[in-house]
């Protein structure tokens, strides 16, 4: 269990609990937070679960593989440090306090 917030381009926050095993997109979608699309449901296809991650865990995260940063080439304004895709990050105890911040729009 980590409790993630998620803060929306115009900077609403909001803060839940999100069960291991999910991701941080099943985080979003599951408690109805807006901007994060997910439109391939969580294959790595879309782009459209983008978010920057805050700088103080862009060095705690998982690396990202060769799939996700293809993919996120197709997302809007994505980051080189920051930039993530929601569904291919797992929810597991260490990720307990992390912040995410969606962009101004996906794609
Ligand atoms: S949900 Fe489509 S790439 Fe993440």
């Amino acid at each position: 269990m980590a409790k993630i917030t998620y803060i929306e381009h115009n900077g609403t926050q909001h803060v839940v609990e999100v069960a291991n095993g999910l991701t941080v997109m099943e985080g979003a979608r599951d408690n109805n937070i807006p901007g994060i699309e997910a439109d391939c449901g969580g294959a790595c296809a879309c782009s459209t679960c983008h978010v920057y991650v805050d700088p103080a865990w862009v060095s705690k995260l998982p690396a990202k593989d060769d799939m996700e940063e293809d993919m996120l080439d197709f997302a809007y304004q994505p980051d080189p440090e920051r930039s993530r895709l929601t569904c291919q990050l797992k929810i597991t105890d260490a990720l307990d306090g992390l912040v995410v911040q969606m962009p101004e729009k996906q794609i």
